[in-house]
């Protein structure tokens, strides 16, 4: 059995190709054990996906408070989209599915909410915490947070901007990247173009880039050119799961 401690509480992040857990201790926005993977089921329907998190939580032997992020809207505990995961979660409640599987109430929010949060508490983003700040997560998808003087506002979805005639995300995640083969100077032009649109939007302070790709900065940031202050997720690829974690220790309403 985990050690019980009152600044511990367990994240779980879904992602496209794992889904990943770990005891967070809040005082200081770090997983204390490590961040356990398993692979998404296939398909990835709200059955499967929440067996996978039992599997997680067993796997410490943890019996606390969990948060779990995941990649659609959640509004109220219940799922409104399903862009990168099985449609069979347009309309689930999450919390009740959740609380069910791991036999406790159980927190749900958007992955990339849950990534913004975790740096805007842990990051390096808290430097802009008292003005506006868009948080980005370029992976599969592109996620995004935006906070007000520390406020999220939440399920932003600028991802599904219509940006050259189709959703942004399917213009220039990293999934694009990858598939297209693009340079990263290809690339980085592109996300360029996007956070340029979305300063003209928004006027954010800072664009804090996050997912995956936020490891490989040096290879693209010298191609991003906004007045807005851009910087690299600190939390890399922890940030779904410190953020679900700092989201569960909130209580309220789901
Ligand atoms: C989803 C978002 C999610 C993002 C990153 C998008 O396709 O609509 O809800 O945050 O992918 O996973």
């Amino acid at each position: 059995m985990a050690k019980k401690n009152e600044s511990h509480v367990f994240g779980i992040d879904v992602g496209g190709s794992g889904i990943k857990g770990g005891i967070v201790d809040l005082e200081v926005g770090e997983l204390i054990t490590d961040r356990h993977r398993i692979p998404t089921p296939k398909p990835a329907t709200p059955k499967a996906v929440a067996k996978v998190t039992r599997r997680l939580v067993d796997h410490f032997s943890w019996d606390g408070a969990v948060g779990v992020a995941i990649p659609t809207i959640v509004r109220h505990g219940v799922v409104h989209s399903a862009a990168n995961i099985d449609k069979a979660w347009m309309g689930e409640d999450a919390v009740k599915r959740f609380s069910k599987a791991l036999d406790r109430p159980v927190r749900v929010l958007n992955d990339a909410d849950a990534a913004g949060l975790a740096e805007l508490h842990y990051g390096h983003a808290k430097d802009y915490a008292d003005g506006v700040v868009i948080l980005l997560t370029f992976g599969t998808g592109i996620g995004s947070a935006i906070f007000v003087e520390g406020e999220l506002l939440p399920n932003s979805e600028l991802g599904h901007l219509e940006f050259h005639g189709v959703d942004a995300e399917h213009w220039a995640s990293a999934r694009v990247r990858e598939d297209e083969k693009l340079s990263w100077k290809a690339w980085g032009a592109r996300v360029n173009e996007y956070l340029a649109h979305l300063e003209f939007l928004f006027s954010p302070d800072a664009f804090i880039i996050g997912g995956g790709v936020s490891r490989r900065s040096e290879q693209f940031f010298p191609y991003l050119k906004t007045s807005a202050h851009i910087i690299a997720a600190d939390l890399e690829n922890r940030a779904g799961v410190v953020g679900a974690a700092w989201y569960a220790a909130q209580g309220g309403a789901p």
